[in-house]
């Protein structure tokens, strides 16, 4: 059965206010809700509710009886209401009991909440779904001894003691919200305290809650969240609203965290931190997940999506919002980078296979599985791309026009697409097919040069694949940003492109474009999709040394790096092909050239010193030998790592930046010096073991010695052992150092080890980030060794899979997509995933994790 977006009808009944109140207990916590209910237009009244144990259900104060209304596993319904009347209902459930991690459950003894998308029907009966919105007011109580902090979402209220070692608070939320926004957090914590003033001079208390003992790792979480306000202030004009802000983190999460309004919960991986223990990619990623989270507070929580085919809305338009704030924080270039590897590795992938669908579907067979890298990432490409398309100007306007049009709605994309029809004055329909399209446009770039006429022809066109139950696609709006490079670092002019740029807007299947040069110019060279304007696939049919010649022209930092990533998929295919052929001197001249060239910038150095993944790599050609590739890029990663040795000597052996701080600058510094820790590493010598071991020994921060293990592990020694061995005894009492132990060693071994992680006895199947740190480290960045021939890669994770989906099916669901390429792998490869997944399939799964296997196979 699946939910269609055609059929979307609104909910006949409003409730204004409803109260919550909770008797907490681990396996019986008592639920009381009293809503106030008003009729808006015909219809039954119909509540979700799933695994709810009913004790009372009274209408206007009467209680009801059997005949009075009926049930099933997913609803309560009753056929006839008054058009006003107060509904309550009592409930019991057994959080200690609820492995999904979905609705009121325990982790670490504290209580805690997850409610997005359908986690609230399993607290209480409600109409689940977006667009009911309510102002929440909850009451608790709970043993005091064991949980002395009471939290909600809102402002506090009443709070006290009770007889026999009880006490209650209470928790007002003055913003109406939907259900999946409510939360509620109840346990033993320290708090890392602050506050901030918004530009409205209100005061606001913040809180960060973690376990006790950690306050001190809470510290770099509240630096972000200040950061947060203050940029959505500057950047959007949008203030906090309410006076308390708390963010606590959890240990079992099922993602990363949650925007619940004034009460975000988060994977504890987000929120805690210090220099020992966590490393730059750590830091930042809670830098921009606490940024992401804070700005749902407008995208999201103030403005929420009318149904859940409109996710998109609220996460592509708040990654957009998230990146722009890690950009304006740090390197822009060096964000933009980080962020279209994450989506060529992620979201084209999707993309490309049997998973593929829009980023606003049709229909969906379980929402848990539209979380995805389309609706996140793509989304987000799509809002960058508008930017481009009707400039940063309109795109401002409109965004303000949004925020006062549907401030308080659920909404919808057509709502917010018509605030950029009325700020830029265009008609955005046919961009919005973007949105109804799946698969990645193709784009293919051809140039002839006329000599006479001094003009420049570029000839584009535009193509997207057949994707599941899509084979026609119209052309959509390709904004490329585009400039005339000189050749000498500097750009050439032409009638039209002012500084040499401009923006070319492909919105045809084909385009010709002419672009005149003054008399007796030199033929330009062409930098096109810049900065990445559009999250297509282009095709250039220029030889290595043209390409050479067009990175040694460029302006665009990200085209420069593009441009190598280019050239390194072309060798890595002729290596592949040619595996008697030594790599190409030229090019890994050209990479190291570049990379000492930008030494001053050592995080865009770094990022050069990166080949393509292999999963990239998956997406240039069918069947795909995953080995094989793996073998190739290895042979050109040694080839580089010989050319700069001398310059990783020399920097390894400067000191590293003390005393730290998590900042760009310092990162940039480390993430030079964990490339040239890579690069040494893939020499693979047991002199290179060595040098790691030494390099390990001295690291002074998690950054350095993370890489120094991560690049041993493939290095068959003594050192190795070592150092797996010393890094447990070192950091055994800290789980999210041992989750990189354990992801270190599945994303680098081979089956066996992942097999062998996976029998650990600190694995841990009901702890979603240990789960990961095995399975998916292992089946989404250890590609050859996952699609390994011999099916072992396959049988180890169809092993965790199948353990993992009894008690956590969304935890299941995702690692399965982990399979999403299987039809592109050679015969021996894809005849084992097709098995592993028809035995997955066939030893019966939960819902969501049969909708990934179903479209898998389909
Ligand atoms: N809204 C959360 C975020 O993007 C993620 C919630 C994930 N929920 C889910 N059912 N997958 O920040
Ligand atoms: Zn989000």
């Amino acid at each position: 059965v699946s939910v269609k977006l055609e059929n979307y009808t609104p909910y006949p009944f409003a409730i204004d206010n409803v109260s919550l109140d909770f008797s907490l207990e681990p396996e019986a916590t008592r639920v009381r809700t009293r809503m106030q209910v008003r009729r808006l237009g015909p219809g039954e009244f119909v509540l979700d509710g799933v695994g709810l144990l009913l004790n009372s259900i009274k209408l206007n104060g009467d209680e009801l009886s059997l005949e009075d209304y009926e049930r099933d596993d997913e609803t309560l319904r009753l056929r006839s209401v008054p058009d006003a009347f107060t509904f309550e209902t009592e409930v019991v459930i057994n959080p200690a009991a609820n492995t999904a991690l979905s609705g009121l459950y325990i982790s670490g003894g504290r209580f805690c909440s997850q409610c997005e998308a359908t986690g609230f029907r399993h607290i209480t009966f409600w109409p689940d779904r977006p667009d009911v919105m309510s102002r929440f007011h909850v009451r608790m109580d709970a043993d005091k001894a064991r949980y002395p902090i009471l939290l909600s979402n809102g402002t506090p209220g009443d709070s006290g003691d009770l007889p026999d070692g009880r006490h209650y608070a209470e928790w007002d939320d003055p913003h109406p919200k939907p259900s999946y926004l409510f939360a509620l957090c109840a346990g033993d914590y320290d708090v890392w305290r602050d506050s901030f003033t918004t530009m409205n001079g209100d005061h606001v208390d913040l809180g960060v809650y973690v376990d006790k003992g950690q306050a001190d790792r809470a510290q770099w979480a509240m630096e972000s969240l200040k950061a947060s306000m203050k940029w959505d202030e500057e950047r959007f004009g949008r203030a906090y609203d309410l006076g308390v802000f708390n963010i606590v983190a959890v240990r079992d999460f099922n993602f990363g965290a949650m925007e619940n309004k004034g009460l975000n919960i988060f994977n504890s991986a987000y929120v805690l931190a210090n220099p020992e223990s966590a490393t730059d990619a750590d830091f930042e990623a809670i830098e921009s997940i606490v940024g992401h989270e804070y700005f749902h507070n407008w995208t999201g929580n103030r403005i929420t999506c009318r149904d859940w085919f409109q996710l998109c809305l609220k996460e592509g338009l708040t990654v957009f919002r998230d990146q722009e704030f890690s950009s304006d924080l740090r390197s822009r270039p060096v964000q933009r980078i980080k962020d279209v590897m994450r989506l060529r590795g992620r979201q084209f992938a999707e993309d490309a296979g049997p998973l593929a669908h829009p980023v606003r579907p049709q229909s969906y067979g379980s929402i848990d599985n539209l979380y995805t890298a389309t609706v996140y990432e793509k989304g987000a490409e799509l809002i960058r791309a508008l930017t481009v398309l009707i400039g940063d100007e309109a795109f401002n306007r409109g965004m303000q026009i949004y925020f006062d049009e549907f401030d308080g709605t659920a909404s919808t994309i057509e709502d917010f697409y018509s605030c950029f029809e009325k700020a830029s004055g265009r008609d955005l329909s046919q961009f919005r097919i973007w949105y109804a399209q799946a698969g990645t446009p193709e784009v293919t770039v051809d140039e002839s040069w006329d000599e006479k006429k001094s003009t420049l022809t570029i000839k584009l066109t535009q193509k997207t694949p057949a994707t599941p139950k899509q084979s026609e696609k119209k052309p959509v709006p390709i904004p490329l940003r585009a400039a005339l490079l000189d050749g000498r670092g500097g750009h050439c002019t032409a009638d039209g492109w002012e500084n040499g740029e401009t923006v070319i807007i492909l919105d045809e299947a084909k385009k010709k474009v002419e672009v005149k040069l003054p008399e007796g110019a030199a033929r330009p060279l062409l930098s096109i999709n810049r900065e990445f304007s559009a999250p297509v696939r282009i095709k250039r049919d220029l030889g290595t040394a043209q390409l050479l010649e067009l990175a040694s022209a460029e302006t665009d930092p990200f085209n420069i790096w593009d441009n190598f990533q280019t050239l390194s998929k072309t060798e890595i295919f002729r290596l592949l092909d040619d595996p008697q052929s030594p790599p190409d001197a030229e090019l890994v001249r050209a990479i190291a050239d570049a990379v000492r060239h930008n030494e001053s910038d050592p995080a865009f150095a770094a990022l050069l010193t990166a080949l393509p993944e292999i999963g990239e790599l998956f997406q240039e050609r069918e069947p795909v030998d995953p080995t094989g590739l793996n073998e190739a890029r290895k042979r050109l990663r040694h080839a580089l790592a010989e050319t700069l040795m001398v310059d990783a000597s020399r920097i390894l052996s400067e000191p590293t930046p003390t005393p730290f701080a998590p900042n760009a600058e310092q990162a940039g510094i480390r993430a030079l010096r964990t490339a040239m820790i890579g690069l040494t590493g893939a020499l693979g010598t047991q002199d290179a073991a060595r040098q790691l071991k030494s390099l390990f020994d001295q690291a002074a921060n998690m950054t350095e010695k993370l890489a120094c293990l991560r690049s041993l592990i493939p290095i068959e020694s003594m050192e190795r052992d070592e150092a797996i061995e010393a890094f447990y005894a070192d950091w055994k009492d800290n789980p999210l150092v041992i989750d990189k132990w354990f992801a270190v060693q599945a994303g680098q071994g081979k089956a066996a080890d992942a097999e062998r992680l996976s029998q650990h006895p600190d694995f841990d199947l009901s702890n979603p980030n240990r789960v990961r740190s095995v399975a998916a480290a292992f089946a989404m960045t250890n590609l050859a060794e996952f699609h390994a021939p011999d099916g072992s890669g396959h049988k180890v994770i169809g092993d965790i899979i199948e353990e993992a989906d009894k008690r956590n099916p969304a935890l299941a669901a995702r690692l399965l997509t982990s399979f999403e390429q299987w039809k592109k792998l050679e015969p021996v490869a894809k005849a084992s995933a097709k098995a592993t997944l028809e035995r997955l399939r066939d030893g019966g799964l939960s819902k969501n994790a049969m909708d990934i296997v179903a479209r898998a196979l389909d």
